[in-house]
């Protein structure tokens, strides 16, 4: 029968229903934190609204807080079967206490609440973009510190077209902890900076997080243990990581009552990068960020500074048709563009990537979009209204998981 020992035993159940709780505890304690936020100048303008509203900023954080609470109370579980038997005096497990699991699973909570913490300094003293680089990487630090004690692999497999030159396992040694460090600061940044319409934020987040579930669900129906045991630890960090999202959603969903804030995109980037690299499965979550790749791809020549780059990208509001047009650049700035900016401008141009507006007289260029996915979206596809905007992006985001499953699992023979 399904006594309360057996449902114990299968911790699993216990998580699913703490990420309830927790869920509904986030639906019911975001509205009193609205007006909070509000007094404390934790607020932002909606700029995509004609009345340009003044939501709160940074209610990402008591997705967290839920979070962050649900994920200690569950830290016994996953291990009650060792300490059940102990206490009985069976014999039944003769398996020792994994020990290395558990510090990892501290550590990954420590990453975590570490990011979310930042992530809060961002939002109250809005941070320069070299220190949002170096925040996510002082986040990792304990995963990595307890990665070192616990002898983790350092090793990675390589993808087959490369094995020719690189054989097909290399040991990264201490690169390997570079390598964990970026995938941190990558999956905090790409999500923060895939933003600036109602809802994407946590929409993407959620995606990419089903995404990953699905996936462990695979290994655990038909995996082998170690990897069994990995993807169940992924589950663990996922499934309450969902149900404190989806109230948030709720709430920042068009017409938005309140924004996430860079909190809500380190936790949740941080919270990926802890699963992917705790469950040795960093290249297949990269996979799940394929729209994110392709944005802060695109965006490189801004970023570096390039190109002129301007403090907010999102797309620009038409009061008029109430629709979002492509926001732009202006390059007749001085220093607008330096001269590896002026190459790459001509090669986007020739991929036919971006819209370059000329000075008829002169030949100069005058302006440019900004370079994101939403913007870019909007230049092939014409301006619409925010809502559509963003079932279009949610729907890219489910797409490029349906061609990652594709790539995972029916291309293996070529990439693993
Ligand atoms: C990132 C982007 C920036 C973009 C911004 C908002 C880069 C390098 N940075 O900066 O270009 O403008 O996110 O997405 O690409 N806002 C809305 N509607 C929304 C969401 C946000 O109007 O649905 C506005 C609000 O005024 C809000 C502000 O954006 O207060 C939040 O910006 P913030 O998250 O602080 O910007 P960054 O993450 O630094
Ligand atoms: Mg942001």
């Amino acid at each position: 029968g399904l006594s309360i020992l057996t449902i114990l035993r299968e911790p699993i159940y216990i998580c699913i229903l703490a990420a309830i709780l927790a869920g509904l505890a986030t639906h019911k304690l975001i509205p009193s934190f609205k007006p909070q936020l509000i007094k404390a100048r934790l607020c932002g303008t909606d700029m995509h609204k004609k009345d340009k509203r003044l939501l709160p900023e940074a209610v990402g954080v008591v997705s967290g807080m839920s979070y962050i609470v649900c994920l200690c109370l569950l830290i016994p579980f996953p291990f009650v079967k060792w300490f059940l038997n102990e206490k009985n005096g069976s014999q039944l497990n003769q398996e020792e206490f994994p020990h290395h699991k558990f510090e990892e699973f501290i550590a990954g909570i420590l990453s975590i609440v570490s990011m979310l913490f930042l992530g809060i300094i961002d939002d109250v003293l809005n941070l320069r973009w070299r220190q949002k680089l170096l925040f996510p990487t002082i986040a990792t630090l304990p995963l990595l510190m307890v990665y070192i004690v616990s002898y983790g692999v350092t090793t990675i497999v390589v993808p087959i077209p490369l094995r020719p030159i690189f054989g097909r396992i290399i040991e990264l040694g201490p690169l390997y902890y570079i390598y964990m460090g970026m995938v941190a600061v990558f999956c905090t940044n790409a999500i923060n900076i895939h933003a600036g319409i109602n809802g994407l934020e946590v929409g993407q987040s959620i995606v990419i997080a089903l995404s990953i579930i699905i996936n462990d669900f695979h290994f655990l129906l038909t995996g082998a243990q170690p990897a069994v045991e990995a993807h169940t630890f992924s589950l663990f960090f996922l499934i309450p990581f969902v149900a404190v999202s989806i109230p948030l959603l709720w709430y920042n969903w068009y017409p938005s009552e309140v924004f996430v804030g860079d909190s809500f995109c380190y936790f949740a980037g941080m919270t990926f990068a802890v699963v992917g690299i705790l469950g040795h499965f960093s290249k297949t979550l990269l996979l799940f960020f394929i729209p994110q790749i392709f944005n802060f791809l695109y965006s490189c020549p801004q970023i570096f500074k390039l190109v002129e780059c301007p403090r907010h990208r999102l797309p620009g509001y038409d009061e008029k048709n109430n629709k979002l047009y492509a926001s732009r650049a202006d390059l007749t700035l001085p220093g607008a563009v330096s001269k590896y900016g002026k190459i790459i401008l001509k090669i986007f141009e020739f991929l036919r990537l971006v819209d370059i507006e000329y000075d008829e007289k002169t030949k100069e260029m005058k302006s440019v979009n900004n370079f994101t996915l939403l913007n870019l979206f909007l230049i092939k596809f014409g301006p619409r209204s925010e809502k559509n905007l963003a079932y279009m992006m949610i729907l890219v985001q489910i797409l490029s998981s349906a061609l990652a499953f594709f790539i995972r699992y029916k291309l293996v023979d070529l990439v693993y």
